[in-house]
């Protein structure tokens, strides 16, 4: 078999509403203008929001290719040069009721597909559902988004809780999103660690931030990347300086990941 080089990283917040999917979008978007290949998935089964971050109208999903027979190159949408999204659905109930079936399923469906990219990146969906334990076990990476709020923080801890007596993840990047200045980054991210430290023996490491920018709002409003509507604004250069930190992580984990699958088995013996 091939050594596998594809990164998986897993979009994640305990509370909803924090910038993932917005993370998401221009992290995958930093990487494929650097020449990476990148696959953007929606794994916000239900409440998808990427297409609608793009303005695009998907004709199919990661449901359909779940729930069918469909190929998962069929729902695929070329979104820029480099980067393809797999879109989900929205309004729809999660129709996949075994959950522990969905990751063995999921892997097997999209194992091909994915190793064709250097980075998948998942927007998973907010909380700590099974089908957001699933998606965050089955990726090699997880980072996690948390903003200054009080209410970020405590959701952001009880996710990192759940995933480790659940899951056995212990390991997990934070980005702070929305902080006004540095120190209210660093002030957020200390206090998310503390927590972890003193009450689960874990040490999240800080990955970087996005700051707070209006821009963003406003190509959100317009359906459009921020990193290609405001090439310059203060957060499209923190996406691109998270992307440059995420391939560096890359390049050093190529040995590591070379014999694993890009999206890995929760519960199963290999170790990410
Ligand atoms: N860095 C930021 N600066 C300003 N507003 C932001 C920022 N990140 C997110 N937002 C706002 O938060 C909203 C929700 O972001 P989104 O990415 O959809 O969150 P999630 O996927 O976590 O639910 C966006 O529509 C935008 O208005
Ligand atoms: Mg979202």
């Amino acid at each position: 078999m091939a050594e596998n080089t594809t990164l998986t990283v897993a979009v994640l917040s305990g509370k909803g509403g924090v910038g993932k999917s917005n993370l998401a979008l221009n992290i995958s978007f930093a990487l494929s203008r650097k020449g990476a290949k990148v696959l953007l998935m929606d794994c916000d089964l239900g409440l998808a929001n990427l297409d609608v971050l793009l303005g695009l109208t998907p004709t199919g999903n990661i449901q359909d290719i779940l729930d069918s027979n469909l190929k998962a190159e069929t729902v695929l949408v070329r979104v820029d040069q480099g980067l393809d999204l797999l879109p989900a659905s929205s309004g729809v109930v999660e129709s996949f009721n075994d959950q522990h079936l969905m990751p063995a399923l999921l892997a097997e469906k999209l194992d091909k597909l994915v190793g064709r990219y250097d980075y998948v990146i998942m927007d998973v969906g907010a909380g700590i559902s099974p089908t957001v334990l699933n998606f965050a076990a089955m990726a090699m990476m997880r980072v996690l988004v948390v903003t200054p709020e009080p209410t970020s923080l405590t959701d952001s801890y009880a996710l990192v809780k759940v995933l480790a007596t659940r899951q056995g993840i212990r390991d997990h990047l934070v980005v702070v999103n929305q902080a006004e200045s540095a120190k209210q980054e660093e002030m957020t991210y200390k206090r998310l660690a503390a927590a972890c430290s003193h009450f689960l023996n874990i040490t999240p490491v800080h990955l970087g931030g996005v700051h707070n920018d209006s821009n963003l709002s406003e190509a959100v409003r317009v359906q459009r990347p921020m990193l290609l509507e405001y090439p310059n604004s203060r957060a499209t250069k923190d996406f691109y300086a998270l992307g440059d930190k995420i391939s560096k992580l890359r390049q050093n984990m190529l040995p590591r990941i070379a014999g694993l699958s890009p999206l890995h088995l929760p519960g199963s013996s290999a170790k990410n």
